[in-house]
C-alpha cells in the first residue's frame, strides 16, 4: 500500500446511460460498476479512499462501498469542481484520481502510473490510451514528447479530432500544487463545467514537469452509455473465462456463457454452451455443467453431473458424485453424495442425505400459501416418479416411496409408502 489518497469521482448524473438510478450502482458481471474501481482503490490507499458523490446517489453508494469517506458535490460543475470537494479530506502528499465509470482499470496499470510519477518527480502523471474510436474522449496534445494540454472533444479543431491518444481521466498529482491551480480552471461555456484535465495546460504554462503512460484501450473504456456497458461487460467476461481456461476449465462454447465476477471453478470442469454462473457459485473439480444450466449461490462438489437445463438457486450445496438432470430446479437445499435427481423435479428447502434417488417429476411441496416448510430425506431413500412430498415431512433412512404418491406423513426407517387410489379396469365398456 502507498501513502496516497485515492479520490473516486462519482457525482455525475448518468444522463447518457438513461437508467433511473446512477449508472455507478448498475451491476457489471454481478458487482456494481463502482465497486470494480473501489476494489483497486482499496489496494492502493486502504481506508484513504474518498468518494465524491451527489445528493441522489450517496445513500446507494454508502450501502455498497465500505470504509470510504464520502463527500457531496451539490451541483455537477465538472470534474475539477468535483475534486475540489475532496480537498479538506485529503491528508497525504499525493492524490490519485479515479473515475467511478472506468471499471476495467487494473492494479498493475495504476502501479505503473505511480512509478512513473514518483521516479520522474513529475507534478502530475496521467494514463492515456490509443482509441480505435476516439470520439468523446479528451485528447492529449503532445509536442516533442511533452504533454502540453488535454482538450475535450467539443473543443477540438478538425485536425485535433484525428488524434487518437486519449485521456483516461486517471491521474496522480501533488495535492498542494493541484489545489493551488484548480482555481485557475475556467468554466467551459458550452458545457458549463470546469474540466480537471485542463490542469495539464496550466502546469505546462508554469513549466511544471508532467507526463503520461500509455495503457491498453480495453482497460480504459469509460461507461457512458448502455452500448459502452455491453462492450465493457464483454471484455470482462472474456477476461474471466480466459483465466479459467488457463487453469484447465474446458468451455465448449465460451462466448455463450456468463460468469459472475466471483465465480470459482476448479480444474478439469467442463462447461457446455449457454451456462449462466451467477454470484456466490463454486464448482469443484471433475464436474460437468451441461448446456442451458443456471447456477446461483451454489456449491457443486467434485465429479457432479449437472443439466442440461438445470436451475440451481441460492443457498444450495450439491455434494460430490451427484447428478441433477434436465428441468430440475433446486433451491435452498443441501443434497448429499451420490444423489440422483435426474429429471423434471423441484427440490426446495430440503435436506437430502447420501445415495438418494429422486424419481422424475418429484416435487417438494414446500409452501402452504403462508409459510415455507422443510423436507428431510435421509440416506438411501428411493422416491418413485411423480411423487409429491408435502412439507414439513421426513423420509427416514432406507425408506421407499411408490411412484405417484402424495406423502403427507413422516415415513419410518426402511418402510415402503404407497398412496394411490385403486386402479379400475372396466372391460368392454365404451364411453360415448
Ligand atoms: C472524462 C474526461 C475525458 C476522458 C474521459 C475518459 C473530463 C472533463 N473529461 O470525460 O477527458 O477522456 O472522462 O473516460 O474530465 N463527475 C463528477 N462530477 C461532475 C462531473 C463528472 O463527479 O461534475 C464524475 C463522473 O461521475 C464520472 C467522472 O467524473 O465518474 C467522469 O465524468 P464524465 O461526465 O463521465 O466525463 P466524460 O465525458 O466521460
Ligand atoms: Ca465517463
Amino acid at each position: 500500500m502507498f501513502n496516497i489518497t485515492t479520490v473516486i469521482l462519482a457525482a455525475g448524473r448518468s444522463t447518457r446511460f438513461k437508467t433511473k438510478t446512477s449508472k455507478l450502482i448498475y451491476p457489471l458481471c454481478g458487482l456494481p460498476i463502482i465497486s470494480h474501481v473501489h476494489s483497486i482503490a482499496k489496494k492502493i490507499s486502504g481506508r484513504k479512499v474518498i468518494v465524491v458523490c451527489n445528493k441522489e446517489n450517496i445513500n446507494d453508494l454508502k450501502s455498497i462501498l465500505k470504509d470510504c469517506i464520502f463527500v457531496i458535490q451539490n451541483k455537477q460543475k465538472g470534474t475539477a469542481d468535483a475534486i475540489e470537494q475532496a480537498k479538506y479530506k485529503i491528508n497525504s502528499k499525493n492524490v490519485l484520481v479515479l473515475f467511478g465509470d472506468t471499471p476495467l482499470i487494473t492494479l498493475s496499470s495504476i502501479r505503473k502510473l505511480i512509478k512513473k510519477f514518483l521516479f520522474s518527480k513529475a507534478k502530475a502523471s496521467i494514463i492515456a490510451f490509443r482509441a480505435q474510436k476516439p470520439f468523446g474522449y479528451g485528447r492529449l496534445l503532445v509536442k516533442n514528447n511533452v504533454l502540453e494540454e488535454i482538450v475535450e472533444e467539443i473543443n477540438l479543431n478538425l485536425n485535433q479530432k484525428k488524434i487518437n491518444l486519449c485521456n483516461s481521466g486517471i491521474l496522480i498529482t501533488e495535492k498542494k500544487i493541484l489545489f493551488e491551480n484548480t482555481k485557475n480552471i475556467k468554466t467551459n461555456i458550452i458545457k458549463k463545467e470546469r474540466y480537471l484535465p485542463d490542469i495539464f495546460k496550466i502546469f505546462h504554462s508554469n513549466k511544471f514537469n508532467t507526463n503520461f503512460i500509455e495503457c491498453h484501450e480495453d482497460e480504459m473504456l469509460g461507461i457512458n452509455t448502455l452500448e459502452d456497458y455491453d462492450k465493457v461487460q464483454s471484455i470482462l467476461q472474456k477476461k474471466y473465462i480466459d483465466k479459467f481456461i488457463k487453469i484447465g476449465v474446458n468451455f465448449l462454447k465460451p462466448d455463450t456463457c456468463y460468469l459472475s465476477y466471483d465465480a470459482k471453478i476448479e480444474p478439469n470442469v467442463i462447461i457446455e454452451s449457454n451456462v449462466t454462473i451467477k454470484e456466490k457459485t463454486i464448482i469443484k473439480k471433475d464436474s460437468i455443467i451441461k448446456s442451458n444450466s443456471y447456477l446461483e449461490g451454489v456449491t457443486i462438489g467434485e465429479n457432479c453431473n449437472i443439466g442440461p437445463s438445470a436451475t440451481i438457486r441460492p443457498n444450495s450445496i450439491i455434494d460430490k458424485n451427484s447428478r441433477v438432470g434436465n428441468f430440475v430446479e433446486i433451491k435452498n437445499s443441501k443434497i448429499g453424495k451420490k444423489v440422483s435427481i435426474a429429471h423434471l423435479s423441484y427440490v426446495g428447502d430440503a435436506n437430502v442425505g447420501n445415495n438418494v434417488n429422486i424419481g422424475a417429476g418429484t416435487i417438494t411441496c414446500n409452501y402452504d400459501g403462508n409459510k415455507k416448510h422443510k423436507t428431510i430425506i435421509k440416506d438411501n431413500v428411493f422416491i418413485g416418479s411423480n411423487s409429491s412430498l408435502i412439507a414439513p415431512v421426513i423420509l427416514e433412512a432406507n425408506s421407499k416411496i411408490g411412484a405417484g404418491s402424495v406423502i403427507t406423513k413422516n415415513i419410518p426407517k426402511g418402510s415402503l409408502a404407497l398412496e394411490r387410489s385403486a386402479l379400475k379396469i372396466l372391460r368392454n365398456k365404451r364411453t360415448k
